[in-house]
C-alpha cells in the first residue's frame, strides 16, 4: 500500500514516542529550499529543517561527500585515526581561533562536552553563568544550562551549578561571578528565545569580566553558527573572541555532527579518557563538514547572505508599514525574528497552506532561517506569501 499522510501519521501514533509538536505534513525529497510531500505538493521552506539544511536540501557537494565517504569507511573507531577528522578540525580552527576540536553527535553533546571541559578547566570552579530565556538543548546539563523553565518541569533535581542572568544585562552578570564561577554560556543570537540579539558593548563587556576573573566565555552558536548571520560565525560581528564555541545544525549540511572548538590551553583539560562519544567525528560527518567549507566558500555564499539579507528585511519593513500585527522585526544575515501583536501559530498554518514552511517560537516571534543557497526568486515569493498571510490577519485584528 502506498504511504499517504494519513496513513504515516496513523503508524507515528502507533509506534512513535509522541514527543514532538508536528504538522501534517510527510516529506519525501527535497531539493534546495523546496521539499515534496508523500502526496507530491511542493513546499517553499524557509526554515528548512531548523537550519540544519542551510546549504539548502540535497546540496550537490554534501551529496557527493557522502556518496563518495559511503564507498570507502563509514565508521572509525576513535580509538584510531582517519584522513577527515583532522581536516575537519583544521577548517573550523582556520574559520574561527587557534585551538582544537571535539566532535559530537548534537548540539547538546557539545553543549554537555563544554559543561564538562569548563569544569575540568576550572579545577574545583564548578558554576557556569546563563542567560534568561536561553536555549542549549535537551539532555539533563544542557537542560538545566537552558533559560527558560517550560523546559524543566518535571525532570527535576537539574544538574547544579548554573546560575541564570538577565541576557544583555552585564550588571547582572558581574554580580553572579563568584569565585566558583568557571564559565559564562551564552548565544550570541537567543534563536528560540525569539531571536534577540546580544548587544556588541554586552559581548565586549563580558569577554572583559572573563579576563579579569578568568572565566572561559562558551558561545553556543548552533543555531548561528557556519555563515547563518553573514559570518562565519555571530561572535566575529561584535569582533569579541570566545574561548569554547558550539556548534551543530548547519555544521554538516543536514548530516547530523556537532562540535566544540576549545582555545588551546583550555582544551588540553580534557585528557584521555575524560571524554568520549562512540559515533562523534565519524568519517561520514567529517566528509559533509569539509563540503560545507567548500560551498560556502566556492558559492560566495557569506557575500550571498551580506547581500540578500537587507533586500530580505527592506521587503519585510515595508509589510510591517501595511500590517500592523507586526510589532517588531529583529535578526541578522538569514536568522529572521517577526514579533507579532498576535499568536504566531495561525500564520504559521496559513503559510502551510499556502505551501511555505516558517516556524514560530514564544508564541508570537515568526522565525525565519532561510538556506543561504536560495534563490531571490524563491525569496520573493517566500515574502509574498508571508504578506499576503500577515495582510489578513491585520485586517481581523482591532486596531
Ligand atoms: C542555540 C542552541 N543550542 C543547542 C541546541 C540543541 O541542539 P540539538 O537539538 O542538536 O541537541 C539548539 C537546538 O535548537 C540550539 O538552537
Amino acid at each position: 500500500m502506498a504511504d499517504s499522510t494519513r496513513e504515516v501519521i496513523k503508524q507515528y501514533d502507533r509506534y512513535v514516542m509522541n514527543t514532538y509538536v508536528r504538522a501534517p505534513l510527510v516529506m519525501t525529497k527535497g531539493k534546495g529550499s523546496r521539499v515534496w510531500d508523500v502526496e507530491g505538493r511542493e513546499y517553499l521552506d524557509l526554515f528548512p529543517g531548523w537550519g540544519v539544511s542551510g546549504l539548502g536540501y540535497n546540496h550537490p557537494w554534501t551529496m557527493r561527500a557522502l556518496r563518495g565517504q559511503s564507498m570507502r569507511l563509514i565508521h572509525a573507531s576513535n580509538n584510531y585515526y582517519h584522513p577527515l577528522q583532522w581536516r575537519a578540525a583544521k577548517a573550523l580552527v582556520e574559520a574561527s581561533f587557534d585551538g582544537k576540536v571535539f566532535f559530537t553527535n548534537s548540539g547538546a553533546e557539545a553543549v554537555e562536552t563544554a559543561v564538562k571541559l569548563s569544569r575540568r578547566w576550572g579545577h574545583g570552579r564548578h558554576e557556569i553563568i546563563v542567560m534568561e530565556r536561553s536555549f542549549h538543548g535537551r539532555t539533563m546539563a544542557a537542560l538545566s544550562a537552558t533559560g527558560q523553565s517550560k523546559y524543566q518541569e518535571g525532570f527535576a533535581p537539574l544538574v547544579q551549578g548554573f546560575v541564570r542572568v538577565p541576557f544583555n544585562d552585564l550588571e547582572a552578570v558581574r554580580q553572579a561571578v563568584t569565585p566558583k564561577t568557571c564559565a559564562i554560556l551564552l548565544e550570541p543570537i537567543q534563536g528560540e528565545g525569539g531571536v534577540r540579539l546580544a548587544g556588541d558593548e554586552f559581548l565586549k563587556g563580558v569577554r572583559r569580566i572573563c579576563d579579569e576573573r578568568q572565566l572561559l566565555l562558551i558561545a553556543d552558536e548552533i543555531q548561528t553558527g557556519m555563515g547563518r548571520t553573514g559570518q562565519w560565525f555571530a561572535y566575529q560581528h561584535a569582533g569579541v573572541e570566545p574561548d569554547v564555541l558550539l556548534l551543530a545544525k548547519m555544521l554538516g549540511g543536514g548530516f547530523p555532527i556537532g562540535a566544540v572548538v576549545a582555545k588551546r590551553a583550555i582544551a588540553d583539560a580534557l585528557t584521555p579518557g575524560t571524554h568520549a562519544t562512540t559515533f562523534g567525528g565519524n568519517p561520514l560527518g567529517c566528509a559533509c563538514i569539509l563540503a560545507v567549507f567548500e560551498a560556502v566558500e566556492a558559492q560566495g555564499l557569506l557575500e550571498r547572505v551580506n547581500q540578500l539579507s537587507p533586500v530580505m528585511f527592506k521587503r519585510l519593513e515595508g509589510i510591517a508599514a501595511r500590517a500592523p500585527v507586526i510589532r517588531e522585526i529583529r535578526g541578522r544575515g538569514f536568522m529572521i525574528g517577526i514579533e507579532l501583536s498576535v499568536d504566531g501559530a495561525a500564520v504559521v498554518e496559513a503559510c502551510r497552506a499556502k505551501r511555505l514552511l516558517i516556524n514560530c517560537t514564544q508564541g508570537r516571534v515568526l522565525r525565519l532561517l532561510p538556506a543561504l543557497t536560495i534563490t531571490r526568486a524563491e525569496l520573493d515569493r517566500a515574502l509574498s506569501i508571508l504578506e499576503e498571510v500577515l495582510l489578513a490577519v491585520a485586517k481581523e485584528v482591532p486596531r
